[in-house]
């Protein structure tokens, strides 16, 4: 079911500490990043790339959700996805998903489990890099 390679991303206490956390990353062998994030005690991850333009949730704001934090949200034109399944809750973007992600929580720290990722630099986290 997972990659046995798996890349370590960050502790479940730092995880915690966080609304989300962003991993810089190559998708098979372009550069994103992706969002890891709780939902309903489960780890879940997604591809930081709105199925509307291509652009970071998070191009225009620091945060990936909502205003009631129940939802993913890209904010550049308010597009909702849902963080269970991914889908696009937005009339306009009916049909369309986010790129789900597998990822794994094991002994207190959380990992890529997706053959299509390689970790660019795992001790840079966003706050190293500027948005690009
Ligand atoms: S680019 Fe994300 S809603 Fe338009």
């Amino acid at each position: 079911m997972y990659s046995d390679d798996l890349q370590f991303i960050c502790t479940s206490d730092k995880l915690t500490s966080l609304d989300y956390f962003i991993s810089h990353i190559e998708y098979r062998e372009k550069k994103a990043t992706a969002v890891i994030f709780y939902h309903q005690d489960r780890v879940r991850a997604y591809l930081n790339s709105c199925r509307h333009g291509e652009r970071r949730l998070d191009c225009e704001a620091d945060t990936v959700f909502n205003a009631n934090g129940q939802l993913l949200s890209c904010s550049m034109h308010g597009f909702e996805f849902d963080p269970t399944s991914g889908e696009c809750l937005s009339p306009k973007g009916s049909g369309k998903k986010l790129q789900p992600v597998q990822v794994i929580e094991k002994e207190g720290r959380i990992y890529f489990a997706d053959k299509h990722i390689r970790i660019i630099d795992p001790l840079k986290t966003d706050q190293d890099i500027p948005l690009e």
